[in-house]
């Protein structure tokens, strides 16, 4: 007996006419006139699934069999067999059908199998990983993690943990949550000698990281070439179907680099993920295309578009050249473009899409809308940073070279209103061995959101945090 997944029982792992047990979860019954029930059973493996055959024959037919219904979970032990029906090479002779658990009101179970809307599975966050599109996207998302961390081990990068619990605001833009200690903690709970946490457990304002970048350009004065990839949090108005109040962040960070570089490296990197995703859940990626307009998938075409990104080569454009071009195009814009204001996402998007028709950096932006570690560039005005456009969506990369001349971050800083004394150890980089570096941060929800051609950002992680959440 072969215990196999769904996958590999129907990519013929094993051989024809060898007994296999496959485990999961009913996705459809349908019985014959004949007596015999044809079962759909999916276990997460991959986006199809299994077909059991069960005659009639077996013990338990009449009083569980005919009770599968969507979502009951099972183990079927059989033969497996060369597909007769359509759609399927391989099926399972079932010679034993193990009922584990039976769905309790099947009328109401909500994972009915039909096309839900977005929002529908959205209040089922626990139960919405057991339809199809979810299925396909978490699949996604496991291939995209895994191409990112190869990416960068191929390259030579060193995967760096940052803290998520910090006391600096890595962007300086005061949109953090802050971690306050639990009332159960204070006063002391032991008399003698126990942990005596003062007024509070970190005995200074403790907040949730907006990004690991600080953390991570320390170790890049150290390792060379390093990235972090973990949960950031922000406390800004994400009442969006862009936004999250908390989503995971890549950021790599590369020394003796400058901002040409960081172009180079984020354009070789968003093609090696999509390659990966292209050959390892292209079957996801059509499954999520023939579903557009359905339910949570709003852009179709998805395969098409991912391959001519990894064809295309990303054209650089100056941020003041950008402006211009938006300015000369004959287009209404709601937002006027002006020097000195940031792109909009209207922008952006007419940009990668009608006006240039392919991926597109942007540099060189006026040091007032950019974070205070931007290094500033010789005409005084700009900073040497670059947002990567992508067709479809809009700003899907954010990064800069840093700003590694100490005199010249503190007077930013200053510029900023913020106090060089609280970025002590940051400050320190400069004064022992600092060297010009750079790197970018990729919003990973984004990517998804653009692969799987998703309406809404809270489908591209399992459980979205968003003002007024409140379960799950
Ligand atoms: O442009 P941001 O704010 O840049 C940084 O945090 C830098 N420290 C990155 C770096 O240079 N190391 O954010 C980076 C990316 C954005 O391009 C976007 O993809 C994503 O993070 N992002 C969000 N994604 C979901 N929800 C939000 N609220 C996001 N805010 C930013
Ligand atoms: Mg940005």
């Amino acid at each position: 007996m072969h215990v196999v997944s769904v996958k590999e029982a129907l990519e013929g792992k094993v051989e024809v006419g060898s007994k296999v047990e496959v485990r999961g979860w009913v996705r459809t019954r349908r019985d014959s006139k004949a007596g015999i029930s044809f079962i759909h059973v999916t276990d997460g493996s991959c986006q199809a699934p299994i077909q059991a055959v069960a005659p009639n024959t077996l013990g338990n037919y009449q009083n569980e069999v005919l009770h599968l219904t969507t979502g009951a979970s099972l183990i079927v032990r059989g033969t497996l067999v060369q597909s007769q029906g359509k759609g399927q090479a391989f099926e399972i002779q079932a010679d034993e059908v193990v009922v584990l658990g039976l769905v309790d009101d099947p009328e109401t179970y909500p994972l009915q199998p039909k096309q839900h809307t977005a929002e529908f599975l959205r209040e089922q966050a626990h139960l919405r990983p057991r339809s199809n599109s979810f299925g396909a996207i978490t699949r996604i998302r496991h291939a995209a993690a895994m191409a990112i961390h190869r990416f960068f081990t191929e390259q030579g990068f060193v995967w760096v943990n940052t803290p998520i619990v910090t006391a600096s605001d890595a962007e300086g833009a005061g949109q953090m949550f802050r971690v306050s200690t639990l009332d159960a903690l204070k006063p002391p709970r032991t008399p003698e000698g126990g942990v005596d946490f003062g007024q509070d457990f970190f005995r200074k304002e403790a907040y949730l990281t907006v990004s690991g970048q600080l953390n991570v350009e320390a170790y890049c004065m150290a390792m060379s070439k390093v990235y972090t990839f973990g949960p950031t949090f922000r406390a800004e108005n994400s009442n969006t179907t862009r936004h999250l109040a908390e989503f995971w962040m890549i950021e790599p960070e590369i020394a003796f680099a400058n901002l040409s570089d960081d172009a180079e490296l984020a354009e070789a990197f968003l093609k090696a993920i999509f390659k990966a995703v292209l050959n390892e859940r292209r079957d996801d990626l059509a499954f999520l295309d023939s579903t557009v307009g359905k339910g949570i998938v709003t852009q179709g075409g998805l395969i098409a578009r991912l391959e001519a990104f990894v064809q295309s080569s990303f054209e650089r454009v100056d941020y003041t050249d950008a402006i211009e071009m938006l300015k000369k195009s004959k287009k209404k814009f709601e937002f006027a473009p002006e020097w000195g204001n940031d792109l909009q996402t209207e922008h952006e998007r007419f940009l990668a899409e009608e006006h240039i028709g392919r991926p597109v950096v942007v540099m060189n932006y006026p040091e007032q809308i950019k974070a205070f570690y931007m290094r500033m560039n010789d005409d005084g005005k700009t900073v040497a940073a670059m947002d990567v456009l992508a067709p479809g969506i809009g700003e899907i990369i954010g990064g800069s070279q840093r700003e590694e001349r100490l005199d010249m971050l503190d007077a930013r800083m200053r510029k900023m209103n913020l106090e060089p004394e609280h970025y002590g150890w940051y400050r320190d980089l400069r004064r022992y061995g600092s060297v010009p570096h750079a790197g970018f941060g990729l919003g990973f929800e984004r990517l998804l959101v653009y692969i799987c051609g998703l309406g809404n950002i809270r489908d591209a992680i399992p459980y979205p945090r968003v003002p007024g959440w409140a379960q799950f």
